[in-house]
C-alpha cells in the first residue's frame, strides 16, 4: 500500500518541480542568475505601451496613493522639499507611507517595484527628530573625507524603503582640494 502511495506522490513531486523550473525559465526578468541584458530583453519583451509610460514617469508624493502607483505603472516617487506623508512625522511614518505606494507597485501584472527618491542632502531632514547635516561646503572644507563618507551611508542605510537619494555631492569638492 504504502509503494502506490509513494509513487503518485514522488510524480507530483517532480511534476512541481517541472512547473517551477519552466515558470522560471518564462519568467526571466525574475531570475538574479541571469545576465542584466537578459532580463532586460525579457521584461520589455513584456510589456506594454501603457507600462513603459508608467515606468518612465516618475510623479510627487502629493499625487500618489497605492491605486494610482497599479493602475498607472508609475515607475518612481519624489519627496519633492517639504514633501511629507504628515507634519512631524517619524521613520515609522516614512517606512510605511513608502511600504504602501510599494505595495501598489508589486500587485501590478508584472510587479516591477517603484523607486522612491527623496532629498536628503542635509541628512533626511523631513523626518520628525532627524539630525541635521551642516551644508554641504561646510562639510567639504573639513577636509574629512572618511565623516563625509559615513554620512552618505548613514542617509541610505536608515531608510531601506528609499532607493533614490539626492546625497552629498561635496565629496567632489574634496576630491578636487586633494587633487
Ligand atoms: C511638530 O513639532 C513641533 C516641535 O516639537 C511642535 O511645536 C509642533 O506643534 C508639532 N506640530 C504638529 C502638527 O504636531
Amino acid at each position: 500500500m504504502g509503494k502506490f502511495v509513494k509513487i503518485p506522490f514522488i510524480g507530483f513531486m517532480l511534476f512541481c518541480v517541472l512547473a517551477m523550473v519552466i515558470e522560471a525559465e518564462n519568467m526571466k526578468y525574475k531570475d538574479p542568475k541571469q545576465k542584466l541584458s537578459v532580463r532586460i530583453k525579457d521584461l520589455l519583451k513584456r510589456m506594454t505601451l501603457e507600462e513603459k509610460i508608467g515606468q518612465m514617469t516618475q510623479i510627487e508624493r502629493k499625487v500618489a496613493s497605492a491605486e494610482v502607483m497599479s493602475k498607472y505603472f508609475i515607475g518612481s516617487l519624489l519627496s519633492g522639499g517639504g514633501s511629507v506623508p504628515k507634519p512631524n512625522a517619524t521613520a515609522e511614518d516614512w517606512v510605511n507611507m513608502v511600504n504602501d505606494f510599494q505595495k501598489g507597485s508589486l500587485s501590478t501584472r508584472l510587479g516591477i517595484p517603484m523607486i522612491y527618491g527623496i532629498d536628503a542632502v542635509h541628512g533626511h531632514n523631513n523626518v520628525y527628530k532627524a539630525t541635521i547635516f551642516p551644508h554641504n561646503i561646510g562639510l567639504g572644507v573639513t577636509r574629512q573625507v572618511s565623516i563625509n563618507r559615513s554620512l552618505k551611508c548613514r542617509c541610505l542605510v536608515l531608510f531601506p524603503g528609499i532607493s533614490l537619494m539626492i546625497c552629498h555631492a561635496v565629496l567632489l569638492v574634496v576630491d578636487a582640494i586633494d587633487a
